[in-house]
């Protein structure tokens, strides 16, 4: 067990640490985008407001530079009068200060050929189709054996609908970028997830070698997948930085976050579970209907976790999808799993009522041999481990099962369970470990710190290998001119970069245990983990969780509080005991937020979500979440990697609000099957 300061903490509490906005280069300016105001159409004339000597330029798409195609349509900036949704960006105000810039860019007028606009998501919608595949490969239908058949003879049957409004991405750093050119090369401190992916786009649109450009993103402020891939602000500074000859810095106001760095799309969610009296499921279906831009397709994979989590006969899990005038969305932790976990664990509740069973004994009744999808064997599977853990230190023994019957005055009070899952993704990092003269240790690996400790874990994991205190190594993360790293994405990173660490400092030990004197320069190891990050995958492999909330409800206003959550994980082994429990509870906070708070409404006349910032958005603060507890069941798993860590940045979302429903369910006998859980919906 290892319990370890983040190694960049006092930095970053002293204001030490630099953001993606906080460099100074000599003679930078600023720029402000303009947003378009109408949801669909095209710019006539962009008319910039009074003249005002600090004002640089105001880029349009007539006179932006011309981009390369990377693949990216939200990158393709300025480069044609199309609208195609509100709040892209139609024009660009580079000037001297930032408030010139605010203010040039509030007096810009831009003239539309406005278009009828379509944003209202509804199932009978004429647009809607089958994608070939959902978010992370997925494909978007399996069919195991003959659902409708298997359903229509079970003894019981559960069908409901649930629903999720648009989620948003509100890092406490919004998305900023400073860009700077040096003749032909180009260097941008941006706030990224993966800085290898912004330099490889950039240099694909402005036309360069990949050497040519550096990407550095030494801290970053949270991301929650918003991050991890480019986003307009870094290409907009870059362009700006090269038409005016002066570095660049936008930060992109947080009111434009959600039309510009992606968003979690709306789903509608159809559960159908039939199963024996006994609660035993025979047939399973999960079935999504979500949204997608005009300008790229992202579908929700939210009916993958039923792939994953419960034995049934046959199966049927679809993800259907319209192309609409919206801004497109795009990860937010745990994309697939996070909503759809809320639709699958909330039907298990409600099977468990259906069949008076308990809902942790039903899901343990429920457990696979083999990944019910794929019928690979799981490399390990903790999820019962969890659950009794979980029912342990909850104190859920003898829970009353009848709902609506625990007054405390005006309150009424319940407890729910829910499931969690989220899949071990692995992908090839490089790392170079170095020996140096003095005995001391330098680790270098561009890896993406977004606030998850990832530098100190990755210090821990050579620190251990070459057996020396952590004090001895020091470590260098966050720059593209150091050995190539995978995106801080998909609870992917201490695994990829940890494994390229592992394997160089490993190879480094070998080679100073033949006791030859240490070079005067010193003594450097490279790995890379292309050719073994297939390892293992001939298994299913997953981390687990359980997650008990208790809630009450004020039977005068309605008002649902959250008076404790515990989540107990199985997520291989936890490499630091300090940035892991964060983790885990920062997912925990989120997945309440979502349960309880969270909520975006699209508004149908102007086509754009309303709630745009912290004062309507409304996400969880530390009065919202009183008592948060995040525990783990050691697990051994040998097939993961040379770590034998799953990853555990985004599985405490997962389930949170699922068990938050059930919990007001127990409470007041009232099923919400809407999200967030807010006192209209408890009639
Ligand atoms: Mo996470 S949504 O994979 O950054």
């Amino acid at each position: 067990m290892t319990d370890h300061v983040r190694l960049e903490g006092r930095d970053k509490v002293t204001g030490a640490a630099r953001y993606a906005d906080d460099p100074r280069p000599p003679g930078a300016v600023h720029a402000c985008p303009v947003p378009a105001t109408v949801a669909r159409g095209e710019v006539l004339a962009v008319h910039p407001g009074e003249a005002d000597p600090r004002v640089l330029a105001v880029l349009t798409h007539l006179d932006a530079p011309r981009l390369a195609d990377a693949g990216d349509p939200t990158l393709a900036v300025l480069q044609s009068a199309r609208v195609a949704h509100r709040g892209q960006v139609v024009a660009l105000v580079v000037a001297e200060t930032l408030q010139a810039a605010q203010h040039a860019a509030a007096g810009v007028r831009v003239e539309y050929a406005e278009e009828p606009h379509d944003v209202t998501l509804v199932a009978d919608h004429p647009g809607v189709y089958a994608p070939e595949e959902a978010n992370g490969g997925h494909p978007a239908d399996r069919v195991r054996g003959d659902f409708e058949a298997g359903y229509a003879a079970a003894e019981l049957r559960i069908d409901a609908t649930y629903r999720i409004g648009p989620l948003h991405n509100h890092p406490m750093e919004p998305h900023a970028s400073t860009a700077a050119w040096q003749g032909g090369r180009l260097t941008v401190h941006d706030s990224s997830q993966g800085g290898h992916g912004v330099r490889k786009t950039l240099a694909t649109l402005f036309g360069l070698p990949e050497d040519q450009v550096l990407v550095v993103n030494e801290h970053v402020g949270g991301g929650f997948g918003s991050k991890g891939t480019p986003r307009p602000n870094v290409v907009l500074a870059a362009m700006a930085a090269r038409v005016v000859g002066r570095p660049v810095r936008l930060a992109l106001p947080r009111a434009q976050l959600p039309a510009l760095v992606g968003h979690r799309s709306p789903t509608v969610q159809r559960v159908r579970l039939g199963a024996g009296r006994d609660g035993r499921i025979e047939a399973l279906a999960h079935e999504i209907l979500t949204r997608t831009s005009t300008l790229k397709e992202f579908v929700e994979q939210a009916a993958v976790p039923a792939r994953v989590m419960y034995r049934s006969a046959v199966s049927r899990t679809t993800h259907r999808v319209v192309r609409q005038d919206v801004p497109t969305p795009s990860w937010m932790r745990a994309p697939g799993e996070a909503p759809g976990m809320f639709a699958l664990e909330s039907a298990m509740d409600e099977l468990a009522s259906a069949c008076g069973l308990d809902p942790v004994e039903l899901r343990l009744r429920n457990e696979p041999g083999a990944e019910p999808d794929s019928g690979r064997p799981f490399s390990s599977r903790g999820l019962p481990a969890c659950l009794r853990e979980g029912a342990r230190r909850f104190g859920w023994a003898g829970r009353d099962p009848r709902p609506g019957v625990r007054r405390e005055g005006r309150l009424l009070v319940g407890t729910g369970v829910a499931a969690s899952t989220y899949p071990v993704l692995i992908a090839p990092s490089s790392a170079e470990v170095r020996a140096e003269p003095g005995g001391g240790y330098l680790v270098r690996v561009n890896a993406a710190d977004i606030g998850t400790g990832a530098r100190t874990v990755l210090a821990l994991v050579a620190a251990e290998v070459l057996a020396v205190p952590v004090e001895r190594v020091r470590i260098e993360v966050g720059r593209t001119d150091l050995p190539y790293g995978s995106v801080a994405g998909g609870s992917s990173g201490t695994s990829s970069w940890g494994w390229a660490v592992h394997e160089a400092a490993t190879r480094l030990r070998e080679r100073l245990a033949g006791g030859a004197p240490l070079p005067a320069r010193g003594l450097s190891v490279r790995a890379d983990t292309r050719e073994l990050v297939g390892r293992g995958t001939e298994f299913a492999r997953h981390a687990f969780g359980a997650q008990f909330a208790e809630v009450q409800v004020d039977t005068d206003s309605g008002e649902v509080r959250r008076r404790r959550l515990l989540g107990v994980f199985a997520a291989g082994r936890i490499l630091n005991d300090r940035t892991a429990r964060s983790q885990l509870v920062g997912g925990m906070v989120m997945g309440a937020s979502m349960a309880l708070l969270e909520e975006s409404t699209m508004d149908p006349g102007f086509g754009d979500h309303a709630e745009r910032d912290l004062g309507s958005y409304h996400v969880a603060v530390s009065a919202d979440v009183p008592d948060v507890q995040a525990y783990w069941v050691e697990e051994e798993d040998a097939h993961v990697s040379p770590l034998g860590s799953k990853g555990i940045g985004e599985i405490g979302i997962v389930g949170t609000a699922a068990a938050v429903a059930n919990a007001v369910h127990h409470a007041t006998g009232v099923r919400v099957r809407e999200l967030p859980v807010v006192s209209r919906r408890l009639g």
